[in-house]
């Protein structure tokens, strides 16, 4: 007779590499975006290669795309701003946010930069705790706003609060 109902379980190790963003890449990015955000991506991927910003992809060994991200120069003084942070819905809560993270961190210490910011959504909570723990501090909150498209292709302006927090890179 069949035994029902047993379940097998095993652990595995991944190795991940976060590399520059390619214009390769965008195909297999498009979960990621929406139509009008990854139209955006050519102009995004010249201002990476002009060094204002970066655009980060992390990667499984067989080179599946599994979060993006980006560091932006050209906001703050003496700060890369980590931004459009994503890993992919259903691989999220393994670690892959933190190791972005980290790498994004690496690139702005890089850059001799002392300083990290992060902006999250106010409705972002489980985010805010993430960059929280690793030892972002929130310093204050701002407005923010940009374009939305809905499924039927109608594009508004969503209007949000973010909190800001920072972290310092020398310590
Ligand atoms: C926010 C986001 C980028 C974080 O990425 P992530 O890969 O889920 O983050 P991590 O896995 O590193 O950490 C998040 C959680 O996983 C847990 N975790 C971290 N490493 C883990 C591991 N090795 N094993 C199990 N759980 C782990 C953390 O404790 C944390 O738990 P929490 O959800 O209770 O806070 C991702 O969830 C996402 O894309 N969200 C939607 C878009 C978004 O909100 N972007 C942020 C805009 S500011």
């Amino acid at each position: 007779m069949k035994v029902m109902g047993t379940t097998h379980t095993g652990v595995v190790e991944l190795h991940l590499t976060v590399r520059d963003m390619e214009e390769a890449d965008l195909p297999d990015l498009a979960c990621f975006y929406s139509r009008l955000g990854l139209e955006k991506m050519p102009a995004e991927l010249e201002r990476a290669r002009r060094g204002v910003v970066d655009h980060l992809v992390v990667c499984t060994p067989s080179g599946l795309l599994v979060a993006k991200g980006g560091v932006n120069y050209d906001e703050k003084p003496e700060a890369g701003v980590i931004w459009t942070l994503s890993v992919r819905a259903e691989l999220r809560s393994l670690g892959i946010g933190t190791v972005l993270i980290g790498a994004a961190e690496d690139r702005i210490r890089a850059r001799g930069l002392p300083r990290a910011e992060i902006g999250v959504e106010e409705n972002n909570p489980r985010a805010l705790a993430l960059y929280e723990r690793l030892g972002y501090v929130a310093y204050g909150s701002e407005p923010a706003s940009w374009d939305d498209e809905a499924e039927d292709g109608t594009v508004q302006l969503y209007e949000t609060t973010c909190t800001l927090l920072r972290k310092d890179l020398r310590s």
